[in-house]
């Protein structure tokens, strides 16, 4: 039997669970199965900045785990996945990664993709950084994940706060190779990137 394509998508504390709704909600439209882990901080923001529960934005994955559970699935290298996206990233999940002391099913999960040498996208949330932040980067970048804040991409010509958002998240799954609608692309969807 052909495994299906999964991905791991852990949501942590920092700021943005907007781009994490967006990510799950897209990836139900593809071929690909979402295995949500929130950390406990996630559940606050996830209150603060969508007014909804924990267990209902979890309704929005195919497969959700509790953060304490280190015997699920994705706590093991041979439960094969594409991979793991962390959106948004918090410093202090970043730095437990960073470290390898896991404390939690989503940092260990973020081990387990970084050692099978899969795909892990950080999609660290934090401003201004100081200079421990940007060491972390580092040498998580060295590990061989990509670091990959949500910067705006302006040429994209955003008219919205959602179109700002699908353009980030649409980029992060870029990252897996996995086709949503939601980015637009220079030289295709924009005209002024078009050459005759
Ligand atoms: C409203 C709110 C916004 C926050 N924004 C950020 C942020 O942007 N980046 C960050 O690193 N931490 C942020 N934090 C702090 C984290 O939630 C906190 O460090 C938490 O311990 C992270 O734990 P976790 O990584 O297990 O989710 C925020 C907290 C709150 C309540």
């Amino acid at each position: 039997m052909k495994t299906p394509r999964r991905l791991i998508i852990g949501v942590t504390g920092a700021s943005g669970a907007i781009y994490a709704r967006r990510a799950l909600e897209a990836l139900a439209g593809t071929d690909v199965e979402s295995h949500l882990i929130l950390s406990k901080a996630s559940e606050m923001t996830i209150r603060y900045e969508l007014d909804m529960s924990g267990a209902d934005f979890a309704k929005l994955a195919d497969h959700r785990y509790a953060a304490g559970d280190v015997g699920a699935p994705i706590a093991s290298g041979s439960f094969k996945t594409i991979g793991m996206l962390i959106i948004p990233c918090s410093v202090r999940s970043m730095s437990e990664i960073a470290t390898g002391v896991t404390s939690s099913l989503l940092t260990r999960a973020a081990d387990v993709v970084l050692k099978e040498h899969r795909r892990l996208a950080l999609m660290v949330r934090e401003t201004p950084f100081h200079l421990g932040h940007l060491r972390t980067m580092t040498s998580i970048a060295e590990m061989g994940a990509i670091i990959a804040p949500p910067l705006p991409a302006f040429y994209a010509e955003p008219q919205s706060v959602e179109d700002l958002v699908d353009q980030s998240v649409g980029r992060m799954l870029d990252l897996f190779d996995i086709e949503t609608p939601l980015a637009r692309r220079w030289g295709e969807d924009l005209e002024k990137g078009k050459r005759p």
